[in-house]
């Protein structure tokens, strides 16, 4: 372990070596017995905070670590001067991951008092109740993913649908979080049956350790099906996607947070456990490419996705990205038209989805935000009569049951969370993932640092912040008078625009007919621009 690194521990040493001197000193004679003692409970402290299992920072920085809670105790935004880069840089505020916390540790998280919301502030969004709610029987709200070919279609058909929970552990690769990170989610994942997406670093040993439903997620480096030239190699695709524990499978096109920008996992962090579940050497930098090279149009696109039905067997395929051009999008969307290909699922990742790493302009202005992207998508697929076949994820700042319910009222049929279940693991948001030095294991390859991340511990929070939060939305669900959240419309959710005035989001996310874009001109502005520019053939308008 690196000298550097054995700074977290000095508070700890320091309090040794004082009660061995000081306890020298008083058997001596030359000293009361009170210096000692205080320093002998330091030192207890510092071997509960290194063998206890509950608290990640405590193991990375015993004795010191509880100045973090104190901090958080006595005046929460204190901890932000002493632990958090920027107090206005940070992308979940204290209240977000407060509720996270408090349900991934089973601790009752209703509030007194009322609501911290301004609620005459523009912006402010609630859900209408109903006079006569239902009642909730069960919380696991679940969908089925994966659609059978009509006959006389020549696409292939999806034999092995998944029933999907409604909320899933969003992509993040075993590169990016460490090793007990991954071992906690897929754990928690499947205590609870639901999905873990792997992220585009592909099937580690650590996913399959505790057989939690997986989303294998491909991205254009090929990551677990690639051969030497980092090419897609149709051998190793499907050693992996005919695994049991495989039960989707997700090409990556873009992601919200770096949308357009590959990604590079640098030599140095490239071990021989990344570099085996990638199928690349290791300890040499690992390049993830802008773009695809198994396909470059969109109908080549669709094409590649019936070729990896039929690999893996009939398992449901589908892509996930982040909305650019809406030419591009459109072009898919024809293109799906013109060869009767559908994805089964479509993951729409929001701009203002997180990353690992990733350059300030792409992290901060570039990509569409979530809400406009899925209402962009599932408008389209009704307006090509395609909506019954193709199911959408929405992923990008979901961490409550409100942020689902709003979602799906927008048209998703589940949301994936990616920094939601990191806090559930222990991030507390310090923002180091790229540093490597991540002060509770979860975003780091250092052997040390992830020891603190506790799999067997976490992996409970893990189930419990994924049940707590469809508790709450079951309880969301019977308030409105609803049964089950598919049934949440942009009617229900209410936005304020003025302190006098409020839209319905009926009105400000307005729905295309069944169909209105096959035999018409779509009335929204969108379509009338950008339709006619798209073309099934390739990503480049028409001009
Ligand atoms: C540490 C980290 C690693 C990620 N890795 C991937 C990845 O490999 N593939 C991908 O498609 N998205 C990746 N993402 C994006 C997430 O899957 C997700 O789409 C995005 O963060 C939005 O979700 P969130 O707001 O709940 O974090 C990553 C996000 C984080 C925070």
């Amino acid at each position: 372990m690196p000298l550097i690194s054995l700074i977290r521990y000095s508070t700890f040493a320091i309090a040794v070596f004082l009660a061995i001197v000081l306890t020298g000193l008083c058997a001596a004679g030359l000293i009361g017995w009170g210096w000692p003692l205080a320093a002998l409970l330091l030192t207890a402290l510092g071997v509960y905070d290194l063998v206890q299992r509950r608290h990640s920072v405590l193991r990375n920085y015993p004795i010191i670590g509880h100045l973090r809670f104190l901090f958080e105790f006595i005046r929460p935004e204190l901890r932000q001067y002493f632990f958090e880069s920027d107090t206005d840089s940070i992308p979940f505020s204290r209240q977000q991951r407060a509720i996270v916390y408090q349900r991934a540790k089973q601790q009752i998280d209703a509030r007194p008092f009322g609501t911290h919301f301004d609620v005459y502030e523009s912006g402010y969004e609630w859900l209408n109740h109903s006079a006569v709610p239902t009642k909730q029987e069960s919380h696991d709200f679940r969908v089925p993913v994966g659609a059978i070919a009509q006959a006389g279609e020549s696409a292939s058909s999806c034999t092995q649908p998944y029933s999907a929970s409604v909320f899933n552990i969003s992509a993040m690769s075993f590169g990016s979080l460490s090793a007990n990170a991954i071992r906690a989610l897929n754990r928690g994942a499947m205590l609870g049956h639901f999905a873990h997406d792997t992220g585009e670093g592909s099937i580690s040993r650590h996913h399959r350790e505790f057989g939690g439903d997986l989303i294998w997620e491909i991205g254009s480096g090929y990551f677990g099906c690639r051969d030497a030239e980092g090419r897609f190699d149709e051998e190793r695709f499907v050693a992996n996607a005919t695994l049991e524990q495989v039960r989707m499978i997700e090409i990556k096109l873009s992601q919200g947070a770096k949308p357009g920008h590959g990604g590079m996992l640098p030599a140095a962090k490239v071990t021989e456990e990344i570099a085996e579940a990638r199928g690349i050497a290791a300890w040499s930098d690992c390049i993830s490419p802008a773009s695809h090279s198994a396909f470059s149009t969109p109908i080549e696109l669709l094409q590649f996705i019936d070729r990896l039905r039929r690999l893996s067997g009939g398992k449901p395929v589908g892509f996930k990205f982040a909305l650019g051009h809406p030419w591009e999008w459109f072009a898919i969307a024809k293109a799906m038209v013109a060869t009767g290909i559908t994805p089964d699922f479509i993951v729409v990742d929001g701009k203002e989805g997180g990353t690992g790493a990733a350059p300030a302009e792409f992290i901060d202005r570039i990509g569409t935000p979530m809400r406009d992207a899925l209402v962009l998508v599932h408008n389209t697929l009704v307006g090509l009569r395609l909506r019954e076949r193709v199911r959408i994820a929405a992923a990008g700042k979901v961490v409550t049951a409100f942020d689902i319910a709003r979602a799906m009222a927008l048209g998703a049929d589940w949301c994936n969370s990616a920094r939601g279940f990191m806090f559930a693991v222990g991030c507390i948001q310090a923002q180091a993932c790229h540093t490597g030095k991540c002060p509770t294991g979860v975003a780091t390859q250092d052997p040390q640092r992830q020891k603190a991340l506790d799999p067997g511990d976490k992996s409970v929070r893990v189930l419990n912040f994924h049940r707590n939060t469809l508790k709450s939305l079951a309880e969301l669900v019977a308030a409105a008078g609803l049964s089950h959240p598919s049934q949440l419309e942009p009617m229900h959710i209410v936005q304020r625009r003025s302190r006098g005035e409020v839209h319905s989001y009926a009105t400000v996310y307005p729905r295309l007919q069944p169909g209105e874009l096959l035999d018409s001109e779509a009335e929204p502005a969108v379509y009338r621009v950008f339709w006619s520019m798209a073309r099934p053939d390739s990503f480049r308008p028409v001009t």
